[in-house]
């Protein structure tokens, strides 16, 4: 009898829930309340919570790799990168998931009719974005790329990512933010904010230590606890704390011999227990080896989906090896986000997002994040009427965005030449045409590019003194752009890539030998995604503008910046090397292969097994630099502006640190041009029992736009986690006393004013657990001892 009635009780939620599905226009959410869910779930069968946790597949023609009943199911939204199971009898609709960090990655063309197109906006890329260092507008670009998501039927955006810059030659650099934790997190938190506040979830990804390319399916990152709590979790634990993703996207590599999408340690401990992370977790494509282990893990959505899973989890339920209630446990928390999404909430979207103001947003941001790291003889602005010279393929053809996921279907990409005729320059037509000509020629001669590859860059061509020495008798400047892509797949490399081609060192040595020559300035653009070598050449030419990968409205930016209609306030989120062998990592970046080991997957993209030692420990990028006396070609936090600033009135709320400090510095604008200026607050520790870098990054901000002689107050706080290192013994966050200093800084060098204060005695400031612990001893690069 009992049983009967409980069954109609379940029939009755079932049917309420079918009915709030029909007629939830009026706040499902607050009908549905967690028993009714919890009932929800007791009303599926296995078979139905098995589909929610696995995505429909993804056509790549491999049969293997997608169930032949999803294929036939018609895509919403062609061109994105996932989707789940709908399940119509319970009212649950499908989610569809798509890329990326730089604008909604969905096909241009259905079925091949361009009469209608579903473009999106090609935004500057997350290195540029975190270079503005301005969480403002970082927010501002999201929520339009987050309302572009929405009128395109898009759920959850795979965006932003946010591993670190560990090594310059990272293949995806372009898609992060930054080498120090406290900007990707920062940044990714501005940026979830802003794509949530249209009720678009996000996914911050790869969920963790993923900072390379090479084998990244088989990848075994050895890294120290203290290295991964500091900085490697510490970009994910801010995002998560502030700004609460929908989702988070485990990452395709091992950490200390476990995969991050099967470790429990790092979804369920760390993520959930440790910092509160509230929703689910989703696998990056194709990643892991073990479905039944990533369910258990806490990773609660498979993506893509392939066929293999299903059977496994089914057969493992089936034998006991995974429990019913923690299927039940990932089914409620795929549902929860479920109940939040669009699809759920029926949103009718347009598919005509307005893509005309988002181009204008795209614009604004390229500016920001744009770096001006030279400018001798006033090589800069240019003026009014200059008539120019431009050199370099990408000039003509330009980088909007790195390729692979990180791409986007963009209507147009502003070239150079057109941002700057545009702006009412006059540009030198011979040049024009040469290069036209080339890039058409070379463009029809490249070979197809390898599927999900990267093109094969187009070499700069050899330009003969005659055609230069007319350039240089006809136009006022030389602009001379230098190009970089990379993506998904493959890491960047030294030759011909780090560094200049010998193709490109003479182009500049002819150029700006001609020029200068003639008293004319050279300028250098560089339309890149991560740091080149720059110390052999910089000084031969006048002005060096880094435009970073701008977006589709490239060449209006970098007009608008060259012009000095905005005045250049971007600043390095990462450091310049003089020579790559500087690099911390140079020795042991992207690691080896394990040759002989039996791979751990087999699936197409799965390459081989292998390892990568982070041997340098805690000391990545400025925090090694600094520490190491080893002089960069352009420090973190470095930026030049057409104005000047004066820092003054650094002031400590006390000098004795009582919970916290507050801290107020007053920038002004001490030049002659309206300007913006990034402020960098740094901490040094006093010497103690952790070793410590130099100083780090503790809090940055962005003054409004000063007018000459304007000031403007800027405020910080310092807490007790800022002054924390993790001490592997104890498992702890702690804060040693003594005599701590901060700094005001215009970048990690130009330390413009300091403080100090005190603190009493030693804090615990939190404990954490003994997780994700290396099986073997690491080489760490260390500081002599005790010294900071
Ligand atoms: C990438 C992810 C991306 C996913 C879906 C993977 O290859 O690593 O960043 O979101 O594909 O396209």
């Amino acid at each position: 009898m009992k049983r009967v009635f409980a069954v109609a009780c379940l029939m009755a939620i079932v049917a309420m829930y079918a009915q709030l599905r029909s007629n939830h226009a009026q706040a499902p959410l607050a009908h549905l309340g967690k028993n009714s869910l919890k009932e929800v779930i007791a009303a599926m069968t296995v078979e139905e919570k098995v589909k929610l946790l696995v995505g429909m597949g993804m056509d790549l023609n491999v049969p293997s790799l997608i169930d032949q009943e999803d294929k036939k199911v018609p895509e919403k939204v062609p061109g994105a990168a996932g989707r789940t199971h709908a399940i119509p009898r319970l009212g649950i609709p499908s989610l569809t998931l798509s890329d990326g960090p730089a604008g909604v990655r969905i096909a241009q063309v259905r079925n091949g009719d361009s009469n209608k197109t579903y473009y999106a906006t090609g935004f500057p890329i997350a290195t540029l974005l975190a270079s503005s260092w301005d969480t403002n507008l970082v927010n501002r670009v999201a929520v339009a790329h987050g309302n572009e998501a929405r009128e395109y039927g898009v759920d959850i955006l795979l965006a932003p990512a946010m591993n670190l810059h560990r090594n310059p030659l990272g293949g995806r650099n372009f898609e992060y933010y930054s080498e120090d934790p406290l900007i990707a997190g920062k940044m990714a938190a501005a940026y979830v904010k802003g794509v949530q506040s249209n009720g678009v979830g996000t996914s911050i990804k790869h969920f963790a230590a993923n900072n390379q390319e090479f084998n990244r399916m088989q990848s075994d990152t050895i890294v120290s606890e203290r290295a991964l709590r500091e900085l490697y979790l510490r970009s994910f634990e801010i995002a998560v704390k502030e700004s609460q993703p929908w989702t988070v996207m485990s990452s395709y590599n091992l950490i200390n011999g476990t995969y991050a999408s099967q470790s429990p340690d790092l979804l369920s401990s760390i993520l959930r227990n440790e910092w509160g992370f509230k929703g689910l977790v989703m696998t990056d494509w194709f990643a892991g080896n073990d479905p039944v282990a990533q369910l258990k893990a806490g990773n609660d959505m498979l993506m893509p989906g392939v066929p293999a899973q299903p059977k496994a989890i089914l057969a493992a339920l089936a034998d006991g090896t995974l429990s019913k209630d923690q299927l039940d446990e990932n089914v409620e928390r795929v549902l929860n986000i479920i109940l939040q999404s669009p699809a759920f909430k029926e949103y009718k979207y347009s598919d005509q997002p307005d893509l005309k103001a988002h181009a204008q947003v795209a614009r604004e941001a390229a500016i920001e994040g744009m770096v001006l790291l030279k400018n001798d003889a006033s090589g800069l602005p240019l003026a009014a009427s200059a008539k120019i010279a431009l050199f370099g393929n990408t000039s003509y053809d330009l980088i909007a965005g790195g390729t692979g996921s990180g791409d986007v279907n963009k209507a147009y990409v502003i070239s150079l030449d057109q941002g700057l005729t545009a702006a009412g320059f006059t540009v030198n037509t011979a040049l024009r045409n040469i290069y036209s000509n080339y890039i058409a020629d070379q463009k029809a001669k490249r070979p197809r590019p390898r599927a999900f590859f990267p093109p094969e860059p187009i070499a700069e061509m050899s330009i003969d003194n005659s055609t230069v020495s007319n350039a240089a008798n006809d136009a006022d400047v030389a602009v001379i752009t230098l190009g970089r892509n990379s993506g998904e797949f493959a890491d960047r490399k030294v030759d011909d890539d780090f560094t200049l081609s010998t193709t490109e060192q003479e182009l500049i040595k002819t150029v700006a030998g001609s020029f200068r020559q003639k008293g004319k300035k050279a300028i250098v653009v560089l339309n890149i995604g991560g740091p080149i070598e720059i110390a052999s050449w910089g000084q031969s030419v006048n002005s060096i503008v880094l435009a970073w990968q701008p977006g589709q409205e490239a060449g209006n930016a970098i007009a608008d910046l060259l012009s000095g209609k905005v005045n250049p306030s971007g600043k390095l989120p990462m450091t310049f090397p003089v020579a790559y062998r500087d690099v911390p990592s140079a020795q042991n970046f992207p690691g080896r292969e394990l040759v002989g080991k039996k791979p751990l997957l087999t699936n197409p993209f799965g390459g081989k097994p292998a390892e990568v030692v982070y041997d340098e420990g805690i000391f990545v990028g400025y925090r090694y630099y600094k520490t190491f006396g080893i002089k960069p070609a352009y420090e973190f936090g470095y930026g030049l502006s057409y104005t000047d600033f004066s820092y003054g009135d650094l002031r400590l709320s006390s000098n004795r640190f009582d919970g916290k400090v507050a801290v107020a510095v007053s920038v002004t604008n001490a030049g002659k041009v309206a300007g913006k200026e990034a402020v960098e607050i740094y901490v040094s520790a006093p010497k103690g029992r952790l070793m410590k870098p130099e100083c780090e990054l503790r809090g940055f901000a962005k003054t409004d736009l000063l007018q000459p002689g304007q000031t403007q107050k800027l405020s910080f706080t310092i807490t007790p986690e800022d002054l924390a290192s993790y001490d592997s013994d104890s498992s702890s966050w702690i804060a040693e006393g003594g005599s701590y200093t901060v700094t005001a800084g215009a970048s990690s060098e130009n330390i413009k004013l300091s403080a100090r204060f005190q603190l009493p005695r030693d804090l615990v400031v939190a404990k954490a657990h003994k997780l994700l612990t290396p099986q073997r001893e690491l080489q760490e690069i260390k500081v002599s001892s005790g010294a900071k």
